[in-house]
Parts: C-alpha cells; structure tokens; sequence
C-alpha cells in the first residue's frame, strides 16, 4: 500500500521497504512525516513532527517493570490481535534495544496523569509518573497507529508503522468524565465495558453509573432481594413524550426489565480498573426512589403499595426521613462500596418534591425535633446523615445541585446541572465541583435543529460545536475558588435511548469534543483545527463500529 504517491519515488521505496518484514531500518529513519500523521485527540499540550517512523512487526517488544505489566499486557493485546503478531510485554530493564517499546515511570515528572512518548525509528519510550501516566501515553500511541488498530481480528495489508514524535502531555482537570443513565434504559455489560473503553481513548478518567430511579432498581443489593425481584421491572413504558393529560398517555403493554447482578458489577469495576477509569456508582436518594419504595413500602412516606414508574418526568415519592430508611439506604451502601472502589459516592439529590414531606406528621414532628427551618433544612439533615455514614466508612460523597438548598453537608461535593450557578455557589464555599450543566454537556439533547429528521430526543439543541466551545472555570471565580472546579462531565439520560446504537449516536462525537475541553489547555483548544482531527477520529469510529452523528461533517 503506498500512502503518499505525490512524495515521489523515495517513499515509495521507503514504503516498499517498511512492508517487508523487517523493523528498525535506516530507510524509515528518514521518512518524512506531516501534520496529518498525528490527529490525536484530545490535543496534546507538546508535539514535535520528527522524521522517521517505528514499524510493528513480529520483533517487536514490549520492555518495563514490573508495576507496568498490565499496562504492558495491555499493550501486548492492542497490537497483537490486528497485527496478527505475538507481540509480548517482557519484565525487564530500560535497555534501548532496537525495535522495543519501553514503559518506565519516572518520579520527576509532576502531574500524576501526564506521560512522555518518545517514538524514534527505532525505539519508543512511554513514560510516566504513575501507570495511569503510561496508560495515557498507550493510548496516544493508540491513536498514532493506524485506525485498523481498533479491530477485533488480523487486517492484513496495512503497514503498522508510527511517525516519530516527542510528546510532552498532560490534563487541563482532573475529572474527565462521562455519566450513562441505566435506570430508565439499561445495557448489556459488553456495552457499559464499550463505553468504558471509549471513556479510556478519550483520556477521560471517570465512569458515572447512574444505577437506581423511579423506573428501575439497576443494581443487586442481596439484604434487599426485592430491590431487584420487583424494583427493577415496570409493567410498561410511556409511548413517545406522552401528553400532558393523564388520561391521553399512551402506554407500550410491554414489561421492561433487568438488573446488574453483583459478579457482572464487579466485571464492570475490574475492567474499568483496568482501563484507568474510576466508576462512580449513584444512589439516588431522597428523591428519584419510586421503584425502592414500590419494592419496600415502608420506605415511603404513606404507607401505600406503589408501581415501579412508567413514564418520565419527576414523581412525588421520595424516601421517608425515617431510622427505617437511614437502616436501609445504610446497608444498600455498605454493599455498594464493598463492590466500588471509588473514593467518591454519588447520592443524588437532585429533583425531590417536598409535598410529601409536608403532609407527612413525622417528617414535620422531625423538622421541630431538629430545630429544622423547613423541609430543604429536612433535605440537607438527610444528606448529612448520609455523609456522616460514608465518610466514617472512608468515602465522599458527590450530590446533584440540589444538595446546596438548606445547607450542603461538611464534606460534600457538588455536581452543577441546572446551569452554572449550583457550582459557583459551591466553590465558593470551598466546596469541589463537577460542571455538567445542560447547556453545554445534556448529550440527551437534540444535536441538529433539523429535529424532525433526528430520533426522538427529551428536547433541547446542543451541537458538538456548542459542546467544544464549553469552558468548565466559570469566570466568576477568583483564582483560589477557581481552584475548586475539579472538571466536567457529559450526562446521558436515557428516556429516549432505548438502543446502544442509539446511546453511541448521543455521545459521539459530543464526548470526543467534550474530552479536549477536559484534557486539553484552554491555549491548545481551536475549533477548525479541532474538526480536522475530529474528521480522521471518525474513521476510528468506523474500524470500531460506532454508531454517531454526522451533522458537523457534512457542513
Ligand atoms: C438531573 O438532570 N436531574 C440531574
């Protein structure tokens, strides 16, 4: 395959040598690479165009230390499926032999997510402060081979060759993340690992799974079996986006269903360690609870059997204040964190209605018991009682915006989606923040004003321009509380999204843009230069078999 016919008869040669089945010679020491021989996303913080290019062929090795060697299996499998080569990761020594892929950690580099990569003719050295460092660097070598390094089996005619480079990188924030709602819709676990996957190329670090709502309990809790015996099933499902009025909602008839049992969430959680990636399990509480209150009706503030939710939109119930419920939400939680390593819990909070909390005499008799103003002053001794828990069991919690309405809990993190405000106010109370407001990071939200000719959606408008153009620090901020934004998230509510198809074609590419305004300095970020990359990364998108929205390349 000749790549670059207009280069003349010297590439062609140079080409016809790289083919044939020898690494490391002093004809792609030379070669001349160009700016299109690096579209990585997202942008690196330093990259030199060097001559010369590394060939993978059946010499090449995979050399580090020992704390490297499921980075460098990891390596190993990348390269060796597509290249249908045995290409091995081998405890060893730094020694620069010819054809080998060095992983090394080096304590003197700052960011604990940064790495070097250094791809000469003939040696590559990826380097970092931490194996998450080096992962990284993997993952940009990832991007510099050839897109049919994605596939699952041997391509042949594809010549495995990397363009020489010095990569300097490292992270604008240090949350990356993405959310993905299973409550509403939920997928199989080859999926969320898909997604995981996708989160690790794009150097994104967090996995927010989104496991309980009023339309289903996702997540196996064995002291609570009917959790998932009757939580997790709802008799039917709202047809489109329903009408206002009760009794013109159409209903499908057909039961709907399923949960993660707790071996699939522990695959989950060991894959995601694997892939550098933190799962950050949510536990919505007070409110989104109707389908743990149809499970337990004590849970509730009335005492009545209630359905596993229908339809969309926010429901009534939430859990009673009771010792009952602190009981319950306690041992749910104990299950969680033995099953989720993360430091952070995310509790929810977000879109309780008071109603019954006003109605209710005990939640009344216990806003007087504590001396409470009202029931938000309720909400807040509710989240704080469950932070006490989690911190005294050595994790934090993270809430939706609400959480700052009646005081948010000492040690509590805020994540801000009704726009920004919930996180400036945060910050400057010297509390960490998520940023996922609507505007800028619903990946739910219609991606063309075209909407007749898009699948059906909840609504809104956020182009992937839109998306790149969102900047996490709000300037309001002065410096030292700027200090408190820790990044953004991209939030996939899944109403709509019945399919992974359907899920693939909402988060990409808006998740590609959103991860270089994560990763990338605000000086590195430039759309048009952007677009391009984006244009070649979708070809990636192909080899990989991803579904994904076209509007921004067919303007
Ligand atoms: C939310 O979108 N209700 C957090």
């Amino acid at each position: 395959m000749i790549r670059r016919t207009k280069r003349g008869i010297k590439t062609a040669l140079i080409l016809i040598g790289l083919a044939v089945n020898y690494s490391c010679t002093d004809e792609n020491k030379d070669f001349v690479n160009s700016n299109e021989d690096y579209q990585i996303i997202p942008k690196p913080l330093k990259l030199e165009i060097l001559n010369g290019r590394f060939l993978i062929n059946s010499d090449t090795k995979i050399i580090g230390k020992k704390e490297l060697e499921k980075e460098g299996a990891y390596l190993a499998e990348m390269l060796s499926i597509p290249t249908g080569e045995n290409i091995v990761f081998e405890i060893g020594e730094n020694k620069s032999k010819k054809g080998t892929i060095l992983l090394a950690l080096d304590n003197s580099i700052e960011n604990e997510e940064a790495y070097n990569l250094s791809v000469k003719y003939d040696v590559i050295t990826i380097t970092g402060k931490t194996t998450k460092g080096v992962f990284y660097g993997i993952q940009t070598l990832r991007q510099l081979l050839p897109n049919e390094i994605e596939s699952n089996e041997k391509k042949t005619n594809i010549i495995w060759s990397i363009p020489a480079t010095e990569i300097i990188d490292s992270p604008r924030y240090v949350y990356r993340g993405m959310h993905l709602d299973v409550g509403r819709h939920m997928f199989p676990v080859d999926f969320i690992k898909k997604y995981i996957d996708l989160i690790a190329l794009h150097k994104m670090n967090t996995f927010h799974w989104h496991l309980t709502e009023d339309q289903g309990w996702r997540i196996e809790i064995k002291k609570y079996p009917k959790l998932t015996e009757i939580g997790a099933f709802r008799k039917e499902t709202l047809v489109g986006h329903g009408s206002t009025a009760k009794k013109d909602r159409e209903y499908d008839g057909k039961p709907y269903g399923g949960f993660y049992t707790q071996e699939e969430v522990k695959e989950v959680v060991a894959y995601a360690t694997k892939m550098h990636v933190t799962v950050i399990p949510e536990i919505e509480l007070p409110g989104h609870s109707l389908a743990a209150i149809a499970a337990y009706p004590e849970l509730g503030n009335t005492g009545e059997q209630y359905e596993v939710g229908t339809r969309w939109g926010v429901y009534p119930e939430i859990y009673a204040p009771t010792d009952k419920t602190f009981e319950f939400l306690e041992d749910v939680l104990t299950e969680v964190i033995a099953l989720f390593p993360s430091k952070i819990i995310h509790i929810g909070g977000d879109e309780a209605p008071k109603k019954q909390w006003k109605e209710s005499k005990f939640a009344q008799d216990l806003i007087k018991k504590e001396g409470l103003k009202d029931e938000h002053e309720l909400q807040s001794y509710f989240i704080k009682r469950i932070e006490k828990f989690l911190n005294s069991k050595g994790r934090d919690i993270i809430g939706w915006d609400e959480i700052l309405e009646g005081g948010l809990a000492p040690n509590a993190a805020v994540m801000s989606w009704r726009g920004t405000e919930g996180g400036i106010a945060a910050a400057k109370q010297n509390h960490y923040v998520v940023m996922t407001p609507g505007h800028y990071c619903y990946f739910d939200h219609y991606q063309s004003e075209d909407k007749e000719n898009e699948p059906l959606a909840i609504g809104g408008y956020l182009p992937v321009e839109k998306v790149y153009s969102y900047e996490p620090t709000p300037k309001e901020l002065t410096e030292e509380e700027q200090k408190y934004i820790l990044g953004a998230q991209g939030n996939v509510w899944t109403e709509y999204l019945k399919t992974t198809d359907y899920v693939e074609y909402m988060i990409l590419p808006r998740m590609t843009a959103l991860a270089e305004v994560v990763w990338t300095s605000k000086e590195g970020k430039e759309w048009e230069d952007f677009k391009g990359r984006l244009n070649h990364f979708s070809k990636r998108y192909d080899v990989m078999g991803l579904n994904y929205a076209k509007h921004v390349f067919q303007k």
